[in-house]
């Protein structure tokens, strides 16, 4: 089944954050690698999956801009309410397998946890990937963080394109260096273990 806005309004509607499979109380793990990339604080950042996670409320003291985007216009406004500082934000209801609007700016910093493994055609992670190369600046982060190939085949009831970190290597392409890669033992809300590949990288030209 595609990811869709339907199926993820449905979830977001129906569950509180807590209860959601990738639910995370802090968001610790993401933020050890977003620490080590240089000038945060100057750092126009995007997240192309944004959901409701409380990883935004920490990085929008830490940046100097968010741009939240996410296919359900539901998790949007679920986040929108939350979030006190509306000046540091920009929020964008789009799917980012679909080109990106132009006004959309360049960004230093792109975080993805647990959303390009979603996209199942190649089409669409082959334009997933052509947004990120043309949003990203030269010398600007880009952070995966994806289940691993042993981890769950499905989350949210959608079948899941699980990654190796020599596969995103591949995807990311000759522009991009690896800077750090960690495997993690996530355990969800429900107690299941679910390891993701951490990967940094940095755009080299
Ligand atoms: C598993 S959740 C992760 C949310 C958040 N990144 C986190 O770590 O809590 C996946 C998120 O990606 C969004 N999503 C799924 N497919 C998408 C697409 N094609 N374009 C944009 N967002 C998408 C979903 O609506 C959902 O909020």
């Amino acid at each position: 089944m595609k990811s869709t806005n339907e199926h993820w309004n449905s979830i977001f509607t129906g569950k509180e954050d807590h209860e959601l499979g990738w639910y995370e109380e802090d968001a610790s793990q993401t933020l050890k690698f977003v620490r080590t990339i240089p000038r945060l604080n100057e750092a126009m950042v995007f997240l192309p999956g944004a959901g409701t996670s409380i990883l935004v409320h920490e990085l929008i003291y830490q940046c100097r801009h968010l741009v939240l985007n996410d296919i359900s216009d539901i998790a949007i406004q679920r986040l929108k309410e939350k979030i006190k500082d509306q000046r540091k934000i920009t929020l964008l209801h789009h799917d980012i397998s679909t080109p990106l609007p132009e006004n959309i700016p360049m960004v230093d910093v792109w975080i993805d946890r647990a959303v390009l493994h979603f996209l199942l055609e190649e089409c669409e992670i082959e334009e997933y990937f052509r947004n990120l190369c043309s949003r990203v600046k030269v010398g600007g982060y880009v952070l995966f963080a994806e289940f691993a190939p042993d981890s769950a085949s499905m989350c949210a009831g959608l079948e899941l394109h699980r990654y190796s970190v020599e596969e995103m290597v591949e995807r990311v392409g000759v522009d991009f260096v690896l800077i750090e890669q960690e495997r993690y033992n996530f355990i969800n809300p429900f107690g299941d273990r679910r390891p993701y590949i951490y990967i940094l990288f940095k755009r080299s030209k």
